[in-house]
C-alpha cells in the first residue's frame, strides 16, 4: 500500500543490522561493570552458591585467579564482601587487620594493581545477630554503629581499599567516614555511598550468600521504604553534600525511575545495583527454559540495557564477568 500521508516510518532504521546498530541509543561496556565478590578464608576454597548459579565463596587465592580473568576483561572494578570466620555481637572482624576483606585487598593489591578494589563497608556479614550495626534495646543504634563505620573505613583504606562502599544506611554514614579517612591520612580514598537502598526482597540470595540474615526482624528501621522515590532523591543528595565521589541506588529494576531522577539531580557518577534477587529470577527461569536465548544471556543484556538506558554510569552485577566476555567476544 501506497501512503503518502504517512510520514514517519520508523520501522525504516530497524531494516537490518547497520541500520539498527546506527540508531542504538544505549551501549554497554566491560568499562561500566563492577562484579561482586564473596570472599571466605581457607585456601582453594570455591563453594557454589545455590540459589545463585554460576557464583562462589572464594577463599583469597581463588578470588585472585578471578580478579585476573576480571582485569584482562576491560571490566575496571570489583566489590568485596567478607565471610568472617568467626561472627560476634559487635562485628569486630569487619576492622580487624588480618580480617578476610583486609587480607583479600592487600592480596588483590600486590597481584592486580591496576584493579580498582571496592570494599563493602557493613556489619551484618560480621555480626551474631545479622543487623548491620551495634544493637541497643533491639534496635540498631545510628551514633553508636558510626564509630565503628569510621574505624573500619579506616581498617579498608589502610589495606589498599581504593573505595569504600558503606551499605548500612546509618544517617551521617558518609561524613564520618570522610573525616575518619582523612584524619587517618587517606584523603585519596574515594566513597562509593549506597545512597538509596531501599529494604528490599530481593537481597534473599545474598543472604544466603554471605550468611547475613538478621536472626530477629527486618531492615526496614534502616533501609528505605519501597514506595519512597522523592527521600530517595533527599538521601542522594545527603550523600553528595557529605562528601560521596559516587551514588548508588539499590536496588537496580525495580527503582529504574529513582536512577533516572538520581542521574537528573545530581552530578557526580550513579552507580546501580542488579542484586542478588535480579540475578536469581533470569537464571532460575533461564534454568527452567521459560526464557529464551540463555546461551546468549538474552535477558540479562536485557536487564542491563535498561539499567544503563535509566541513566546509571556503573552496574554493579553478578552478570559482568559472563557480559563482558560475550561483549568482546562480538567486539572481534
Ligand atoms: C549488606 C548488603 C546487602 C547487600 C549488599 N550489601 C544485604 C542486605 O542489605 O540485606 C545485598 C546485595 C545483593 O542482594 O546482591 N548490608
Amino acid at each position: 500500500m501506497k501512503n503518502s500521508l504517512l510520514k514517519q516510518r520508523p520501522r525504516r532504521l530497524r531494516s537490518k543490522v547497520g541500520l539498527r546498530e546506527m540508531a542504538r541509543e544505549t551501549r554497554l561496556s566491560p568499562a561500566h561493570f563492577i562484579a561482586p565478590f564473596f570472599v571466605t578464608h581457607g585456601r582453594g576454597v570455591r563453594r557454589p552458591i545455590p540459589s545463585m548459579p554460576g557464583q562462589f565463596q572464594l577463599s583469597v587465592d581463588e578470588l585472585l585467579k578471578e580478579a585476573r580473568g576480571v582485569s584482562k576483561l576491560g571490566i575496571p572494578a570489583v566489590l568485596l564482601f567478607g565471610i568472617p570466620k568467626k561472627k560476634d555481637a559487635v562485628g569486630s572482624e569487619a576492622w580487624a587487620a588480618d580480617g578476610i576483606v583486609q587480607q583479600a585487598v592487600r592480596a588483590l593489591k600486590k597481584d592486580v594493581p591496576d584493579l580498582v578494589v571496592i570494599t563493602d563497608l557493613c556489619f551484618c556479614e560480621y555480626t551474631t545477630h545479622g543487623h548491620c550495626g551495634l544493637l541497643k534495646a533491639g534496635q540498631v543504634d545510628n551514633d553508636a554503629t558510626l564509630r565503628q563505620i569510621g574505624k573500619t573505613a579506616v581498617a579498608q583504606a589502610k589495606a589498599g581499599a581504593d573505595l569504600v562502599a558503606p551499605s548500612g544506611m546509618m544517617d551521617g554514614t558518609v561524613a564520618v567516614i570522610r573525616a575518619a579517612l582523612d584524619r587517618a591520612g587517606y584523603t585519596d580514598t574515594g566513597i562509593l555511598a549506597y545512597a538509596a537502598k531501599f529494604a528490599s526482597v530481593f537481597y534473599g540470595p545474598f543472604r544466603d550468600a554471605a550468611g547475613s540474615a538478621p536472626q530477629f526482624g527486618d531492615r526496614r528501621g534502616y533501609q528505605m521504604d519501597p514506595p519512597n522515590a522523592r527521600e530517595a532523591l533527599r538521601e542522594i543528595k545527603a550523600d553528595v553534600a557529605e562528601g560521596a565521589d559516587i551514588v548508588m541506588v539499590k536496588p537496580a529494576l525495580a527503582y529504574l525511575d529513582v536512577i533516572a531522577e538520581a542521574r537528573r539531580t545530581v552530578d557526580v557518577p550513579i552507580a546501580a545495583y542488579n542484586v542478588s534477587g535480579e540475578y536469581a529470577m533470569v537464571t532460575a527461569a533461564e534454568k527452567l527454559g521459560w526464557l529464551d536465548g540463555a546461551a546468549d544471556m538474552r535477558a540479562a543484556f536485557e536487564v542491563l540495557t535498561a539499567i544503563k538506558r535509566a541513566g546509571a554510569d556503573l552496574i554493579i552485577t553478578y552478570h559482568a564477568v559472563e557480559a563482558a566476555r560475550r561483549l568482546r567476544r562480538a567486539a572481534g
